[in-house]
């Protein structure tokens, strides 16, 4: 269903890789909500992905860009602007790549070139990204940046590995950057902590079947699916969500604040 809410807004997605990409959801959402954008990639996801189908079905142009390196960014952010004639009103960050999970890894047994790579796509890269757009006055005021999370931020999932510490920091830099982006430019800038999704970033995680099923069983509403997610940030992208800034705003069908369901306990009762 379409509710006109993002008519007139302009935008950039990084992270749509396939169709399983909770960026591809947004992409395909925001177009039909009337929003324009440029899709953004590093440049070796160009070539494995699948972006240019997504490209064409929503009218947008893509820019390639390593979100670890600020002249890609800055070069993304003078294209944007250029190719959708004004400010940007909307940014989704939808990154993350640990290469200590890849490569399997245990979080006691890091390699610290690995861990230190992690943290600049993952997190870091956010920082940098949100600084060009400060510096370059990019964003239109009442504009709203999005970045997605996940609650091993907050509590321990032992095969998220340092993609945890990672989240937790991001986190930390919406908070941080949101401050200065609202006072200055009146931006907002939240972060939306999602249930587990079968992505191919997901899915990199050891164990994925288990935490899926698990947090299926124990969320009130099950898992957030990447559609789901995508509605949750237009809502963040529209004009009614103009005061929500610094949160990290849990999608996750009440997971978060679970201590145990029906389902899960069930598990563990001995049958007679
Ligand atoms: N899938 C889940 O279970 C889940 C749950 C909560 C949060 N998230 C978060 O959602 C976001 C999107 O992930 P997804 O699940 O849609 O998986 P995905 O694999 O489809 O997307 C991850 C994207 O990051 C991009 N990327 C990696 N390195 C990059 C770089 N240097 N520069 C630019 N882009 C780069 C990849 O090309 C890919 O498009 C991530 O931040 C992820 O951590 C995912």
């Amino acid at each position: 269903m379409s509710y006109n809410l993002l008519k007139g807004k302009r935008g950039i997605i990084f992270g749509a890789l396939d169709e399983h990409s909770i960026a591809w959801k947004t992409a395909e959402k925001v177009h039909e909500e009337g929003g324009t954008f440029v899709l953004t990639n590093a440049p070796i996801a160009m070539r494995m992905g699948k972006i240019k189908d997504l490209a064409e079905k929503t009218g947008s142009e893509i820019i390639p860009a390593d979100a670890t390196k600020v002249e890609d960014l800055e070069n993304l952010v003078e294209k944007a602007t250029e190719i959708l004639g004004g400010k940007i009103d909307f940014v989704l960050h939808s990154i993350g790549m640990s290469v200590n999970v890849r490569k399997g890894n245990h979080y006691t047994d890091m390699n610290y070139d690995f861990t230190t790579k992690g943290w600049d796509v993952s997190a870091v890269s956010f920082h940098k990204t949100m600084q060009v757009l400060y510096k370059k006055d990019a964003m239109s005021e009442w504009g709203s940046i999005v970045a997605l999370t996940y609650m091993a931020a907050q509590r321990v999932f032992p095969d998220y590995n340092d993609m945890a510490d990672n989240k937790a920091y991001l986190e930390s830099i919406a908070r941080s950057f949101g401050y200065f982006f609202g006072k200055d430019k009146k931006v907002r800038v939240n972060t939306i902590s999602q249930s587990p999704t079968p992505t191919t970033a997901g899915q990199g995680v050891k164990g994925f079947d288990g935490f899926i099923a698990y947090a299926e069983k124990m969320s009130p509403l099950g898992n957030a699916t990447a559609d789901e997610c995508a509605d949750y940030t237009l809502t963040l992208f529209s004009d009614l969500t103009k005061k929500v800034t610094l949160q990290n705003l849990y999608h996750d069908g009440g997971f978060s604040n679970m201590g145990v369901s029906q389902q899960v306990m069930e598990a563990f009762v001995e049958k007679e």
